[in-house]
């Protein structure tokens, strides 16, 4: 090695070692630094970073052990137009993925990381998605030259001395390389958050099992670990080796008696996902509790049992800030009071972070998301809408006791949702696996805001995989289909709606915490002793088998709520027709037959 490495290497993993020396070649770091972990190496790099300017220490009274980070306003979010599948065949990526010829974005790759750590720290991040030990995590190690990254990682995964001693001297590794593309060359001085939004890209060799990404440190982009290999890669492993990488939340949830219940949910971005994952039954609903496993993805395997197991591979939440409250989600923020990082949030005078929606009255002074001065009626908004917390699982109040489990949890029951404003009722359970996989494979959401795209218009997001999935969508589908047909005991799959409104636009149901009467229902029926009624969408619940316990919520309202308006579903079956169309070459029969049956039924 031709560089000062402030720590050698504690592994004699040949591949690695190989690996991260090529590395050091191509990036031509100052320096290379293997992480362990440690509270030490954390508070250190911290320390660096705050004497450089990159972010601030909280009070540590009101916030302890948490720092702000502000990005470059040009970095603050995932970059979907940049973010490229390279399969071997364009057939492969499918007709939803960015593609490119594997051979002609190594070597743009090659020109862009040419040199580009020069000036600073290469650190090798050894990092493990899901528990240690446990036979369905998987090993990645990430290099990067953002300090940031790091001790997001360190978050977000199990990192460091434990996670190379799980990989061994010959174990399995994704190899995952990180630039934020800003070399310090010719006298260059840095800035708080060096990146390249020109040269950007976030690129997946599903083949190699091998992420490369270049010019972005944020979020989903730089964090690897996350959507790039949890979620993009391991769905092609997954793929490959007969399980599923889901864009899922994991809860549980526990009855008056004592059952225990796990099941998952998969809802596209700006949907309430976390505020689901931690939800807090309403008082009334006495002995009811929910516990969370996981708030954004879930590995699920088939066991010997022959039923799904899954778990969580992440350690932490990398939440949307804005919104989140004590009345929102006590969880969420209890989560977040300690050892968090917050990014491009607003700074209080008193030295705590505050957001929109974290207090009904803001405070009278800020300083911005950009570092500028606030005041609530300067027009702006002070922290940025994707702006984050990233915060570890362990310090949530109400974290499932099985969440290390290595063997995962039993599920139950898959949800699926979306954001639909029309025609599409609170909640209907498929009548089977192959339905359910339909009612998954044509889920949409009405964008917000927040999200890229028209407001209001429907984005098809099937199963909330449209950005995630790492090989052909029609080949995914079928995979479903397949993983379910070799279970014994399949997931009861079924949709629910939070989001419909009236003539006069208001919603119809009022949400949060009293979306617990669906979950009871959902988690009745999985367990087989719940009643319900057929419909043409699937078997739907009436008006008594919903627990209304210190709720005034009329039955004229529930069926204004569960209406199923023939004439318009079928309008909306038809769309999904466009979908289906672009997807056909790979789309499985099985998926018409259900189209044709659904609209037989209406
Ligand atoms: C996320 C997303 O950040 O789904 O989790 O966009
Ligand atoms: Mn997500």
């Amino acid at each position: 090695m031709s560089v000062k490495s402030k720590k050698a290497p504690k592994t004699t993993h040949k591949a690695l070692l190989k690996w991260v020396d090529k590395m050091i070649d191509m990036c031509q770091p100052d320096a290379v630094h293997w992480c362990d972990g440690s509270q030490d190496e954390a508070d250190t790099l911290f320390e660096e970073m705050v004497q450089k300017g990159m972010c601030i220490r909280l009070n540590e009274e009101k916030r302890p052990n948490s720092y702000l980070f502000r990005s470059d306003p040009k970095d603050v979010a995932r970059v979907e137009k940049r973010t490229f599948i390279c399969s071997n065949s364009k057939d492969d990526a499918g007709p939803t993925n960015n593609w490119e010829n594997p051979r002609t974005m190594r070597r743009k790759m090659k020109a862009l990381f040419k040199g580009s750590m020069k000036g600073r720290t290469m650190y090798v991040i050894p990092f493990c998605m899901g528990p240690l030990g446990s036979p369905i995590s998987q090993i990645g190690v990430q290099v990067t030259d953002s300090p940031y990254v790091v001790v997001n990682m360190r978050i977000m995964a199990r990192m460091g001395d434990n996670a190379l001693e799980a990989l061994g001297a010959d174990g399995f590794f994704v190899p995952c390389l990180h630039s934020v593309g800003q070399p310090l060359v010719d006298g260059k001085n840095d800035v708080p958050w060096p990146c390249d939004p020109e040269n950007t890209y976030v690129v997946h060799f599903p083949e190699e099992r091998t992420i490369v990404s270049y010019g972005s440190g944020y979020g989903g982009n730089a964090l690897l670990g996350k959507k790039c290999f949890a979620l993009r890669i391991a769905s092609t492993m997954a793929r490959d080796e007969g399980w599923l990488a889901e864009h899922m939340l994991i809860l549980g949830v526990e009855s008056p008696e004592g059952q225990k219940t796990y099941v998952t949910a998969a809802f596209p971005s700006a949907c309430g996902k976390t505020n689901f994952a931690m939800i807090i039954p309403p008082k009334e609903m006495k002995g009811w509790k929910v516990t969370t496993v996981g708030d954004d993805i879930a590995w699920i395997k088939p066991g010997e049992d022959g039923k799904l197991y899954a778990i969580n591979p992440e350690a932490g939440f990398f939440g949307v800030a804005p919104g989140t409250s004590y009345d929102t989600n006590p969880n969420a923020m209890e989560s977040c009071r300690k050892d968090s990082i917050f990014t491009n949030v607003a700074l209080t005078d008193e030295g705590d972070v505050w957001w929109e929606g974290m207090t009904e009255e803001p405070p009278a002074h800020l300083i911005d998301w950009k570092g500028e001065d606030w005041t609530p009626d300067c027009g702006r908004v002070s922290s940025h809408p994707n702006a984050r917390f990233t915060a570890p699982i362990a310090n949530c109040p109400c974290v499932d006791e099985a969440f290390e489990a290595p063997e995962g949890v039993p599920i139950k029951a898959f949800i699926y949702g979306g954001r639909r404003m029309n025609d599409i009722p609170l909640v209907f359970q498929s009548l089977s696996w192959s339905h359910g996989v339909y009612l998954g494979a044509t889920m949409g959401s009405e964008q917000t805001a927040a999200a890229e795209g028209q407001v209001g218009a429907l984005r098809r997001d099937p199963m909330a995989m449209l950005p995630f999935c790492g090989y052909h969508m029609g080949d995914y589908f079928r995979h479903y289909l397949k993983v379910g047909k070799r279970l014994k005991e399949t997931p009861r799959i079924f949709h629910v709606n939070w989001f419909r409104k009236d003539k006069e636009g208001n919603f119809m149901w009022p949400g949060f915490g009293q979306n617990m009467r669906v979950l009871k229902w959902i988690v009745e029926r999985a367990n087989g002793h719940a009643r319900s009624q057929q419909s043409p969408l699937g078997w739907i619940p009436s008006y008594e088998d919903i627990d209304w316990s210190g709720l005034d919520y009329s039955e004229e309202d529930w069926n204004a709520l569960m209406e199923i308006d023939r004439e318009r579903i079928k309008g909306q079956v038809l769309q999904h027709q466009a979908l289906f169309l672009e997807l056909s070459e790979h789309l499985p029969s099985e998926l018409i037959f259900e189209r044709e049956l659904l609209i037989c039924r209406l």
